[in-house]
């Protein structure tokens, strides 16, 4: 099977690299957001990407005006009605998957693979309300997209094959490194760095040390390209409290169990460098 359009839903964060590195690799793209004014802000996200991808010799000009041109922002999931592809990067949250889902199952034409950018949920879950099972499956990418080089597959016990295959070759064809795990909360990398992080937040909690020397001892003591805390702030601490949440949900392992200060935190609008506020001030 051939792609030639891929559909992302949600310009967030990782909807916007993940439309940048499509539209980079050549497909025509379409993303859809809630709003309009979301819609804006990913589509200048990833204009400021292809910028810095030309400023920093990863692009020409012309490579990333040729890509801005393949890539139509819409508000109606109708406007997939042509795609080969979707990759689902809509909020961490089951319900709003599964609608996503179920809608798009009535929209695709029937050879088009259905995919989920999750950190953690269930794909089978969401593949549930299709009539595609075959053709559903975890395409997990990692934060920032244009810059790090894996994707993480899910395959769900009614995973064809054939869908494996046209995935490895999507992989391949965006310059990416590709690993597949089975369908269980956090796949490889997030069932490992959950904790990781969690684990931070509780030292901080308990006052073992400023988050400053927390981050630089991992920096420097492990050579991490960011501490935890600092990389909490990157992925955004809502995105963490809904996988620790749905990690908990499923293992009951206290070690998922999100500590009392991230949940406050979220509650109190610091989501981190999205919100302008973390466990750092971006403003
Ligand atoms: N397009 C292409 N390349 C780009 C680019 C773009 N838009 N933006 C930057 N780059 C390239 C740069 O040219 C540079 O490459 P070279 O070294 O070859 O020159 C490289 O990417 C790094 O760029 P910067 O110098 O701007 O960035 P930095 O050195 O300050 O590093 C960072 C920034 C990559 C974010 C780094 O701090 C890092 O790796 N942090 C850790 C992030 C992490 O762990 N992410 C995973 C989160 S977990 C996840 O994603 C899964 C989940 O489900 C939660
Ligand atoms: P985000 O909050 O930055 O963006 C999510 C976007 O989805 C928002 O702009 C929101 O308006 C939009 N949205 C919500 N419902 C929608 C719908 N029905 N249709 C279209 N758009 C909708 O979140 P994010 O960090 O980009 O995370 C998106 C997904 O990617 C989540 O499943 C998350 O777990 C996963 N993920 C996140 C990271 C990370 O580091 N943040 C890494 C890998 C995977």
């Amino acid at each position: 099977m051939e792609i030639n359009k891929v559909g992302v839903v949600g310009c967030g964060l990782m909807g916007s690299g993940i439309v940048e590195v499509c539209a980079r690799a050549g497909y025509e793209v379409v993303v859809r957001e809630i709003n309009d004014e979301l819609l804006k802000r990913g589509l200048g996200h990833v204009q400021a990407s292809l910028a810095k991808a030309v400023a920093r010799g990863k692009a020409s000009p012309q490579q990333a005006d040729e890509a801005l041109a393949r890539i139509q922002g819409t508000l109606d999931l109708a406007d997939f009605c042509d795609c080969d592809l979707v990759v689902e990067a809509a909020v961490e949250n089951m319900a709003v998957k599964k609608e996503v889902f179920a809608e798009l199952d009535g929209i695709l034409p029937p050879h088009a693979i259905l995919a989920s950018n999750t950190s953690s949920l269930c794909v089978t879950e969401m593949a549930s309300v299709t009539e595609r099972g075959d053709k559903v499956l975890g395409i997990h990418f990692f934060n920032p997209v244009p810059v790090f080089p894996l994707i993480e597959f899910v395959r769900t016990i009614l995973t064809s094959d054939d869908t494996m295959e046209v995935a490895h070759q999507f992989g391949a064809s965006l310059g990416k490194k590709m690993v597949t795990a089975k369908d269980t909360p956090g796949f490889i990398v997030n069932r490992l760095l959950i904790p990781y992080l969690l684990d931070a937040i509780r030292i901080y909690e308990t006052d073992l040390a400023s988050r400053e020397d927390i981050d630089t001892a991992i920096k420097l003591g492990l050579s991490h390209p960011m501490g935890p805390l600092t990389l909490l702030d990157f992925v955004g601490l809502d995105t963490v409290l809904f996988i620790a949440d749905a990690m908990f949900e499923e293992y009951k392992d206290p070690r998922y169990a999100a500590p009392p200060l991230l949940r406050r935190m979220v509650l109190a609008g610091r989501l981190g460098r999205k919100s302008g506020r973390g466990f750092y001030s971006y403003e």
